[in-house]
């Protein structure tokens, strides 16, 4: 869905963009995706964008997507509420510790031993390494828990949660019973369960090209595959091992 790259034609209408500009950006969720190509078509109000000064092109294409997910939720984050991001290596990880700072939150990044270092130099606070301790025994509370990588669950962190804390799940797909579990606890219980479904606008984009420019947010690869290669790339990010993100270049003038 996420892409990066050089405008090739414009529409006669188009006024925002133009032959030989640098873009980046996602496609919107009704429409098809298509980003895993040499060229794509997209419409001018759609959620694309100039690209960030001083960003290549392989950096832009890895922005959005963990971006646009961790935000929906996130940016109702007040100043120095405390959160937790389980899962804070991952695409949707890593944005999540960006932004919950960028927003001001105390920020406790759970992760594996390798990862501890760039969680913390993405602006977590505190970071736990869960394979040396489980943060459900910590006795530590949070406003906020974010599962940015579908492993945990509300039964497992809800005594982690403060009076009023909100656990945020990400991965719908395989967790069907967010949804039920987000009706319960809005009548039942003093702590919430919620998701958000994203809707990747053009707004969000520019947003994330304010905060790029700022020194505020970087994208983190983890991987590079030329698109020839595209199923190794597969393979390699199902193992649900990437650091960050994977991305696919494709050969003639460094699109992404
Ligand atoms: N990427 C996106 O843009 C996006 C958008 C919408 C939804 N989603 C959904 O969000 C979820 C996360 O996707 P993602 O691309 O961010 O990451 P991912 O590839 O699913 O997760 C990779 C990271 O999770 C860590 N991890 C694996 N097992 C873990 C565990 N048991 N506890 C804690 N960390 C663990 C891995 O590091 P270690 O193994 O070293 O711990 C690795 O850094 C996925 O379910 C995906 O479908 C992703």
């Amino acid at each position: 869905m996420e892409l990066a790259g050089e405008v090739d034609e414009v529409g006669s209408a188009v006024t925002e963009f133009e032959v030989g500009d640098h873009v980046f950006g996602i496609q919107g969720y009704n429409q098809p995706c298509g980003a895993h190509a040499e060229f794509i078509c997209m419409r001018e109000r759609a959620p694309l964008a100039h690209k960030p000064a001083g960003m290549t092109f392989e950096e832009a294409a890895a922005v959005c997507d963990g971006a646009i997910s961790a935000l929906g939720e996130l940016r109702h984050l007040r100043k120095g509420q405390r959160i937790l991001i389980y899962g804070a290596s991952g695409s949707l990880g890593t944005a999540g510790v960006q932004l919950a700072r960028y927003f001001d939150a105390h920020v406790t990044a759970v992760c594996n031993t390798k990862n501890v270092e760039l969680v913390r130099s993405l602006g977590a606070d505190e970071a736990i390494d869960y394979l040396h301790e489980d943060f459900t025994k910590n006795g530590e509370t949070y406003d906020v828990i974010l599962d940015a990588v579908g492993k945990h669950s509300f039964r497992r962190c809800r005594g982690s949660l403060k009076s009023g804390g909100i656990y945020v799940a990400t991965d719908l797909g395989f967790l069907w019973h967010v949804p039920i579990l987000a009706l319960m606890t809005r009548r039942i219980g003093d702590k919430k369960v919620t998701f958000s479904i994203t809707k990747n606008t053009k707004q969000d984009v520019l947003f994330l090209k304010e905060l790029i420019e700022a020194g505020r947010y970087r994208a983190v690869i983890d991987r590079r595959y030329p698109l020839e290669q595209v199923v190794e790339a597969t393979r390699y990010v199902e193992t649900g091992q990437k650091t960050g993100n994977v991305v696919l270049t494709v050969s003639h003038d460094g699109g992404a």
